[in-house]
């Protein structure tokens, strides 16, 4: 019989299936260098702890249960590389019969591990999984040892595709009407927000403790994040050096820092949440991925989320709750004013974003998807959100999910 004649033999259904997040952890987000928490700590032993801690807030979950375990990293060498995803399980002491794998989309690594974790369940082939992302960037500082083909800068656009703080002030460049005042007034408004938040007791919800080794040896539990500065005034910020070029816009002020943190995410099919006796607290809508011009790659979530909109047949309108990242403030003025939306519309980033807390690039897919979860359930006539951030080299991201707990 030839191949044409074997089609129709296996006669397997076929269906989507509801995938739903059952719980999101992170943990404190340090400062990358000598002075972070978590300079003395490794990339892999923080993703143990959130994988750990995943089991313990869950009584119904056993390891066992976990299908995969998908974690996004960025930079996939020493400490991170070696398919962390593979290790973190049998690290955990859950024996090596969990498989594990790892994702590179630059800052999107860890929302690509969760949307690939969403379309194996959406497919059928899992019912359970772990998706996360980590980055130390204390350790693994950007770039490091990278070798790009020597044709790659002039694919891109030039050599600004390469620096993000130059992508950034292209933007303002190209842009001029999104000014370095706007920017700072928009880095203070995310630590305003994030001050409250965090002395609200906001964070304690997804934050899971981590004991480490400081630098004079001695042990402390980490259980805060180290970036945010409440102190912080328009004053002060006007006054920051421009660090990429001179007489540019972009400062450390109104950029996202350098750091190391994991965040992650515990997916399920709907049907085996409800056979397990797992709460789900928000359903999965639609997913996009889209590609820009590399030299102004924080424009991309734009895209994306159209994109995602679209799938959905929704609109900026229908969502409630917008977790956006911030890798610099023009580049979030930018995509917010394109889709739509005022710089201070009390739906976007309620708790702040990474201009205060800080950017692990993969951890801060997850910590979005986990922000939205905390924020769902805080409001509960919420009915949609969208998860999106920006990616070197020109991609965006975008997820957006439906509130299960209104
Ligand atoms: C911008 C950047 C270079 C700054 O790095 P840094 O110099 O180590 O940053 P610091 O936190 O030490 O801040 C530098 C100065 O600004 C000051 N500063 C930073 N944020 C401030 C704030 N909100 N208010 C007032 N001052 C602030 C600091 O106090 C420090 O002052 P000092 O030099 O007098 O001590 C770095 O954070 C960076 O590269 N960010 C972008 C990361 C990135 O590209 N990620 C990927 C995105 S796609």
């Amino acid at each position: 019989m030839g191949v044409m004649g074997r089609v129709g033999v296996c006669d397997m259904e076929k269906k989507v299936n509801e995938v739903v997040v059952i719980d999101g952890v992170r943990t404190a987000f340090g400062r990358a260098g000598e002075k972070g928490v978590f300079w003395k700590t490794r990339a892999d032993d923080l993703a143990v702890a959130l994988s750990r801690a995943l089991i313990q807030r869950n009584p119904e979950l056993r390891p066992d249960m976990i299908e995969d375990s998908i974690w996004g990293v960025t930079n996939q060498v020493k400490e991170q590389g070696g398919t962390l995803g593979r290790a973190v399980p049998m690290l955990a002491d859950w024996g090596w019969e969990i498989p594990g794998c790892s994702i590179d989309r630059m800052c999107a690594s860890g929302l690509t591990a969760v949307g690939f974790g969403v379309g194996y369940i959406a497919a059928g082939m899992a019912d359970c999984l772990l998706a996360g992302g980590v980055e130390h960037m204390g350790h693994l500082p950007m770039g490091f040892m990278r070798d790009p083909h020597p044709r790659l800068e002039e694919v891109m656009g030039g050599p600004s595709a390469f620096n993000m703080g130059m992508t950034a002030e292209n933007i303002h460049d190209r842009f001029p009407e999104f000014t370095r005042e706007m920017a700072d007034r928009y880095a203070l408004s995310s630590q305003q927000k994030a001050d409250r938040a965090i002395q609200a007791g906001k964070m304690k919800q997804m934050i899971v403790p981590v004991e480490v080794e400081r630098s004079d040896g001695t042990r402390v539990v980490v259980e805060k994040d180290q970036q945010p500065r409440p102190d912080t005034n328009l004053d002060s910020l006007a006054g920051l050096k421009t660090v990429f070029k001179e007489n540019g816009r972009v400062t450390a002020g109104n950029a996202s820092g350098l750091n190391d943190g994991a965040a992650a995410v515990l997916l399920m099919s709907e049907k085996e949440a409800e056979a397990s006796g797992l709460e789900p607290k928000m359903r999965w809508v639609s997913s996009a991925v889209a590609a820009v011009d590399p030299t102004i790659m924080g424009t991309a979530p734009v895209p994306a989320t159209l994109k995602a909109l679209d799938k959905a047949g929704l609109t900026m309108d229908d969502m409630d709750i917008i977790e956006i990242n911030e890798a610099f403030a023009v580049q979030v003025l930018y995509c917010l004013d394109r889709l739509g939306l005022k710089a201070d519309d009390p739906r976007v980033n309620r708790w702040g974003g990474s201009l205060a807390f800080g950017h692990p690039l993969a951890a801060s897919g997850p910590r979005l998807v986990t922000f939205l979860m905390n924020l769902f359930r805080e409001n509960p006539k919420a009915r949609y959100g969208l998860t999106t951030l920006c990616v070197g080299r020109g991609q965006g991201y975008a997820i957006i999910w439906e509130n299960m707990q209104g």
